[in-house]
């Protein structure tokens, strides 16, 4: 297990912590990811590292293991809380979740780059899959990419 349960500030200097959800925040989760359209499949309470403030759910993020790789998915920060450093301290957290390398299918690779993602063509088959699902049922006008991010 990764998370312990840390503290951390974000940009305006808000408390807030990344730990595993509840049975409870995991069906809020579960309720975003439904409201921002974000891969619903295979979720397990498990997977996912929560930003909160107290009780306050603020962001979430998981990683998937397929038999042929780990993916980074359903990555998510609540409208008010976006672009004060939550979402990257997620990934970040996730990160040290896997000795492997991290996939992920995205639309801003300009988010993930900077936290050493880098687009790839050459992905497992489960990222294909996901490239497929993602054109398929979450249709956006932006284009997928596949990322990778190796450990050093
Ligand atoms: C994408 C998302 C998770 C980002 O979370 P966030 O908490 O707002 O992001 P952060 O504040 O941690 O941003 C970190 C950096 O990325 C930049 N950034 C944030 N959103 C970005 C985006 N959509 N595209 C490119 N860069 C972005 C920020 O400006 C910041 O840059 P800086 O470090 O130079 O200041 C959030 O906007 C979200 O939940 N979006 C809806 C769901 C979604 O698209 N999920 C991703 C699916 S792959």
């Amino acid at each position: 297990m990764y998370v312990q349960g840390c503290l951390l500030f974000c940009k305006n200097f808000m408390k807030f912590s990344l730990r595993r959800p509840s049975d409870k925040e995991f069906q809020s989760i579960c309720d975003y990811i439904k409201e921002f359209e974000l891969d619903n499949r295979d979720l397990k309470k498990e997977q996912f590292v929560l930003a909160a403030e107290g009780t306050q759910l603020l962001g979430f993020g998981r990683l998937r293991k397929h038999a042929d790789c780990t993916e980074l998915c359903s990555l998510g920060v609540v409208m008010p809380h976006r672009m004060k450093g939550i979402g990257k301290a997620i990934v970040q957290e996730l990160l040290k979740g896997s000795s492997d390398a991290v996939f992920l299918v995205c639309i801003i690779p300009d988010f993930f780059t900077p936290l050493g993602f880098r687009v790839t063509e050459q992905f497992p088959t489960s990222i294909k899959d996901k490239i497929t699902y993602c054109t398929q049922e979450l249709v956006v006008p932006e284009t997928y990419v596949a990322m990778v991010f190796q450990k050093p």
